[in-house]
Formats: structure tokens, sequence, C-alpha cells
């Protein structure tokens, strides 16, 4: 059977691929931040998932205004890496993995009435590589398939943090049910504080995301119960991207191990947050 090897929260800033892709890790502005990930590198190293499914939002990249899945999940056999303006980041396309993908949408869509979008072909943006390139570095094939679980955080109305809870422990009900002995981790990227644009643009609010890190673990279900409004004033516009993190959480087991966690101000104009949880 499939096994839940444990579970990743990270931001997912795009300056940090760019850090990443030109060589800037060990520049005095980034080097504490990617100090800082070693141990989570250490992890995955050590765990060796056989895929990751990556949750993550779409930055109006491969869907826009014209059509905004609330959950869609990739289901191709590869997912390049999107265009953002620059040209494509230098990094591997993902390889994806269409029969956990599938078997991961009949689950949640028959047994858990989670209506995915399921989509046969999919380029991803920084919202997935940038996770992938924090834990993996730079090889020239990522070592494991990649199944991307994308959320509509940037169009109103997303999803309530307390549906992202829900959908994660559907999540797990599907990732259990899979026949194949491979091992599994889940990713929840965006987040922490930022916003990006208008009045309050460079918004960071540290002892709100400090608080964030120490209820993933421990009080998930109140994180659960936090509105958009709440999220929208403390952790800003963008900010709101942390609701994916419970999809992550609610993945696992109610009693979780911390095996790592880094906090770091600022990634550009934004607050980096990373936790590594394994089930306790
Ligand atoms: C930025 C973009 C993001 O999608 C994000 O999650 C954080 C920061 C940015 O453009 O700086
Ligand atoms: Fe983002």
């Amino acid at each position: 059977m499939a096994r839940l090897v444990g579970g990743v929260a990270t931001s997912h800033v795009p300056s940090i691929g760019a850090a990443i892709d030109h060589g800037k890790t060990q520049e005095p502005y980034w080097k504490p931040l990617f100090d800082g990930v070693m141990a989570a590198r250490e992890w995955i190293g050590k765990v060796r998932p056989d895929v990751v499914i990556v949750i993550y939002n779409d930055h109006a990249s491969r869907f826009g205004l014209d059509m905004t899945p609330t959950f869609a999940i990739g289901v191709a056999d590869e997912f390049p890496p999107h265009d953002e303006g620059y040209g494509p980041r230098p990094v591997p396309v993902c390889q994806g993995d269409p029969a956990l993908a599938w078997h991961l949408a009949e689950s949640l869509i028959l047994n858990d009435e989670f209506d995915m979008t399921m989509v046969g072909e999919m380029t991803v943006d920084h919202g997935l590589t940038v996770p992938l390139s924090l834990m993996f570095g730079q090889p020239d094939q990522w070592p494991c398939r990649v199944i991307p679980l994308c959320v509509n955080v940037i169009q109103y109305p997303q999803p309530t943090a307390k549906r992202c809870l829900r959908l994660g422990r559907a999540l797990r009900r599907a990732i259990d049910s899979y026949g194949p002995d491979i091992k599994v981790a889940v990713f929840g990227t965006g987040g922490m504080s930022h916003q990006l644009q208008g009045e309050r643009a460079g918004l960071i609010n540290a002892p709100y995301d400090r608080q964030w890190l120490d209820r993933m673990a421990h009080d998930p279900l109140s994180l659960a119960q936090i509105g958009h409004e709440e999220l929208l004033r403390e952790a800003g516009s963008e900010g709101l991207e942390i609701i994916m993190w419970l999809i992550m959480r609610g993945a696992l087991n109610e009693a979780v191990r911390e095996i790592h966690r880094f906090y770091h101000v600022p990634a550009s104009n934004t607050a980096y947050g990373l936790l590594v949880l394994e089930d306790a």
C-alpha cells in the first residue's frame, strides 16, 4: 500500500527560484535563508518519496479569470515549467503519476465529494517549481514524480481554511487506499504574510506568522476556523495562500512530530516560513 512519509509547508517566493537559478544562494542576502532550508533537504534525502503531491496556487499562469478551478489536480504525464515573463525557469519538466492522480481524483470525488477539476495538460509556475528547487536543489531530473494540486486563492470567492483542512483529510484517505507500495510526501506551499499590491504593499506580520507556525503542529483545528477577513487583515492579500498549508496538515494524523521549523524575513517582499512534519 502507498504510505505517507510526511509533509512540508513552505513559502514559494519567486525570487528564491531566481536566486537558485542565478547562483546567488551563498550571497549575504540569501545565505541565511538557504542555510535554514538545509535540514529540510536532509530530511527529504532520507525519506526519499517516490511521489510528491504539491499543493500550490497558479498565479494567473496556466489558469486565468477565464477559468478558475477551485481545486484542480494534474493527471498528465508531465508538467513543464510555465514562462512567467522571463522564459521558463531552467528546471526539469515534472514527471507526473497519472495512475495515482486518477486514483486520488476518484477517491476525492466519489468517496469524499470534493469536485476536483482534472487537468490533462498544464504548465506549472513558481508556486510549484520554487518548493521543488528549495527541497531538491538543481538536479537534472527531479528525484520523484510530481502531482500538482492547484487551489484558487486568487479570485474571490476562495475556499475556506476549513474546507482546505477537510480536503487534506480526504487526500489522506485517498493515499492510504492506493495499492502500489510507494512513498508519498505532501507539500503545502505559499504564504507567509505578504501583500504585493495597494497601500499595504510590503506588509509583513512576523508575530502573526509565528503563531501560525506554532499552531500548525498541535492546533490545526483552530487555524481552520480562521476566516478570510482575518487572513487579509493580518497576513495581507496574498498571505491568504497560507490556507493551502492546511491541506498538507489535514493529510497528516492529528498527532504529528515537528522535524524542522524555520522562519526568515524578508525574502524580497515576503516572509519565508518552512515546516517539516511527520505523523507521530
Ligand atoms: C511573490 C509572489 C508570490 O506568489 C508569493 O507567494 C510570494 C511573493 C512576489 O512576487 O514577490
Ligand atoms: Fe504565491
